[in-house]
């Protein structure tokens, strides 16, 4: 299906990557890091519609967005809802900027698209005790949208754990199929709360339900029919190179690392050196009760991509492989194999292509959200545009300050909600 979208917080524009190939088109995309510009620049071309600016810079944004495109979409800065951030929430400076985007689509006015859809972390639910969702929830209704929101974990999707919360926002020209609204008689049990109690929980997690549960908007909850993608995604040893060509490191910086390990896990990796196994993970250094800890995942799927800011923050690769046990730094490629996004060109500047990354949307859970959610619900709004009655904007609480710097920085954990 499709239409012209704008891609706020663009960062590389993996957003961009997962809807191109179901026929939208990025109209205007926006992002302040001009380090995530030269990888997105390198991927789509300089077409000039990438403003590297800041999304408070309301009239600039709005001047150079064309027309009325058909979605708007915001993955906005996490570190805030994050572990990392402190528990800031959108107090701190850079996931409020969220904000600047409301303020974008209110100044928009009868040009404001009809879809929008937002991204964060796990902790975007838990934030200030759900305050923050329900301040986001509230400025999206203040703008005529009815929301559903869910939950979807990359790892049903490729080799990576990194679940993610969605908000999804359609106005009233929409008329999406298959999404029933809550309705507002109090003992009713309607289609939507039906679809909420015999959802999949790791689509809706009990969390998320009680709390769209518990937020009375003036315009309204949809439940979308969003499936839970059946088979299995292929393992970690599909996006991790074995060559010798690698940049494996020395034995003494692996023996510190086999040192660093939890004793269960040193036992289980020197069973399968002594018996020649094979075996492909990865490794997280992490503090636990005051000592640095080297902790192997068995399971197949790597943890959470992040922006490294330090060794603590880099995914480490480990191989067992004919009674060797090798060890290194996982590499930029490897980062965007577990992304969803395998031939994305890089800058070669390992930290900058680290960095685009670890920040970055998962492709294929973009692609499966448009599938079941964004290509419908556009199919559905075929009414020409009339202005948007114009509601007054709740912004909730205002940030103190604006974002002043150009990175997110993420070093969340893999953050489960159910
Ligand atoms: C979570 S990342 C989005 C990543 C993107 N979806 C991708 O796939 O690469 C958030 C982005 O917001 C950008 N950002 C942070 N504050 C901003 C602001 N005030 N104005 C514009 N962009 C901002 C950061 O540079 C970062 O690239």
């Amino acid at each position: 299906m499709g239409g012209a979208f704008c891609e706020f917080f663009a960062g590389i524009g993996l957003v961009r990557e997962a809807l191109g190939a179901s026929g939208w088109s990025c109209a205007y995309a926006n992002d302040l890091d001009p380090k995530k510009r030269e990888l997105y620049v390198g991927r789509f071309g300089d077409e000039g519609h990438f403003h590297l600016g800041d999304v408070w810079g309301t009239a600039d944004v709005v001047s150079r967005i064309p027309g009325r495109p058909a979605l708007a979409t915001a993955s906005f800065p996490c570190v805030d809802l994050s572990l990392a951030g402190r528990g800031r929430g959108f107090e701190g400076s850079h996931s409020s900027s969220f904000f600047g985007f409301v303020r974008a689509l209110e100044a928009l006015g009868g040009r404001r698209p009809p879809l929008v859809l937002l991204e964060n972390v796990a902790g975007f639910l838990t934030s200030a005790g759900g305050r923050d969702f329900e301040a986001a929830a509230r400025a999206l209704a203040g703008l005529g949208y009815r929301l559903d929101a869910f939950t979807l974990d990359a790892a049903m999707f490729v080799p990576q754990s990194r679940p993610r919360v969605f908000v999804v926002g359609v106005d009233d020209r929409g008329d999406p199929p298959n999404a029933p609204p809550r309705s507002s008689g109090g003992w009713l049990v309607d289609a939507w709360t039906e679809r909420m109690d015999s959802a999949d929980r790791r689509i809706r997690p009990r969390r998320l339900v009680e709390l769209m549960r518990s937020i009375d908007l003036p315009t309204g909850w949809l439940a979308f029919d969003v499936p839970a993608p059946t088979g299995n995604p292929p393992g970690v040893d599909t996006a991790i190179d074995r060559d010798d060509g690698q940049d494996w490191w020395d034995e003494a910086a692996v023996a510190k690392h086999r040192a660093m390990m939890h004793d269960r896990h040193r036992e289980r990796i020197d069973a399968m050196v002594a018996a020649g196994e094979t075996f492909v993970g990865t490794i997280y250094r992490r503090k636990r009760d005051g000592k640095t800890r080297a902790e192997v995942r068995f399971d197949g799927v790597a943890g959470c991509l992040r922006t490294p800011r330090g060794g603590s923050a880099r995914q480490i690769v480990i191989v067992v492989e004919g009674g060797r046990l090798r060890m290194r730094w996982m590499s930029p490629r490897e980062y965007a194999r577990l992304q969803g996004a395998p031939d994305f060109p890089l800058t070669g500047r390992a930290g900058q292509d680290l960095f685009g990354f670890g920040d970055a949307v998962c492709v294929p859970v973009v692609q499966w959200i448009d599938r079941h959610v964004l290509s419908p619900a556009s199919a559905s709004i075929e009414r020409p545009a009339r202005a948007a009655g114009a509601r007054s904007l709740p912004l909730g609480r205002q940030p103190d300050a604006r974002a002043a710097t150009p990175d997110d920085a993420g070093g969340e954990r893999d953050e489960h909600v159910a």
